[in-house]
């Protein structure tokens, strides 16, 4: 046995045991670097199937495949040390069956080391729910709007915002509660009907467009820092990414065009030695490479980056 890490990873019992006690923090999060980041602010991060819409163009998150999920999956959870790392099970993965859901889940369990799934669906989910956390899986329900139902809702609607859709909302996350779910996110969710769940149920539920009557928030990272074309009224702009990103490339591109960059200050000479023992040198052994000129030692670092 290894020594204790230096550094512990929160649990799903420990997101659980939050509520009440003071709001949860959230983001989704993608790749290892962002990963890094937000895991010095956040209690959980979702490796959530929208980063089928956010980081590869698809219009919805249906054709989202597993093994891109297990891929984003095992970089945030090699970036991020402290934070339960929760991914999403896309769609297709897990609604067959329990035993189905089980296969794929425990697959993603093992292949991203991540410590929880999370799956679309309330009452209809209850049943996988109980039997992928009898098994040793920690689930998160996602209940509201749920996105991979799409094209049967027939658009990205919020949910609860006539009585008449109360009942059946609350019964989901009773339903989830009761199965096992260490928490629930509510999507698009009317304020007021965000408010009575919270109360009526014993795990947290983690809003996103569903107000500050929830035990907890997370957004999509992308939408938050500025960088998405387009956002859901609920999103709150925390950055402008995308205009740094924006300014930043332009000026690089004019520092090529108008030859400023690369300067002196970004090129390697030779070495005193080298230069004037091999200066007019003639038979040496041509360089490798598209230049002309002999790469000089050290100038590659490990894992062939330049050194800085
Ligand atoms: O996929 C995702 O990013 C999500 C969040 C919207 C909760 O499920």
């Amino acid at each position: 046995m290894s020594a204790e890490p230096t550094v512990k990873r929160l649990m799903a019992p420990n997101i659980t045991a939050l509520k009440t006690v003071r709001p949860i923090v959230s983001l989704t999060s993608y790749h290892a670097h962002t990963a890094a980041i937000a895991d010095r602010h956040c209690d959980f991060l979702l490796v959530g199937d929208s980063l089928g819409m956010v980081m590869h163009g698809f219009e919805t998150t249906v054709p989202v495949p597993l093994d891109l999920m297990i891929m984003h999956g095992r970089a945030v959870v090699r970036g991020a040390k402290r934070a339960l790392v929760v991914v999403d099970m896309p769609f297709g993965t897990y609604e067959e069956s329990p035993s189905a859901a089980f296969r794929n889940a425990a697959r993603v369990m093992k292949e991203t080391d991540c410590g929880a799934v999370k799956l679309e669906g309330g009452r209809r989910m209850a049943e996988t729910i109980h039997y992928l956390v009898e098994r040793g899986i920690p689930v998160m329900a996602h209940i509201g709007l749920t996105p991979q139902s799409i094209n049967v809702i027939g658009g990205f609607k919020t949910q609860g915002r006539t009585k008449a859709e109360w009942a059946a909302i609350e019964e989901d996350a009773r339903q989830v509660a009761e199965a096992g779910a260490f928490a629930v996110v509510l999507e698009a969710v009317a304020a007021p009907l965000a408010k009575r769940i919270t109360a009526a149920i014993p795990i947290p539920t983690i809003g996103i467009g569903a107000s500050a009557n929830c035990d907890g928030q997370i957004l999509v990272m992308e939408d938050m820092l500025g960088l998405s074309p387009r956002v859901p009224r609920f999103v709150k702009l925390f950055g402008k990414v995308g205009a740094v990103i924006e300014e930043a490339i332009g000026a690089y591109a004019a520092d090529v065009r108008s030859g400023v960059f690369p300067g002196p200050e970004h090129a390697y000479e030779m070495k005193p030695e080298s230069a004037s023992a091999g200066a007019g040198t003639a038979g040496a052994t041509p360089p490798k490479g598209r230049g002309t000129a002999p790469r000089p030692r050290g100038a590659r670092a490990a894992k062939g980056r330049p050194r800085r």
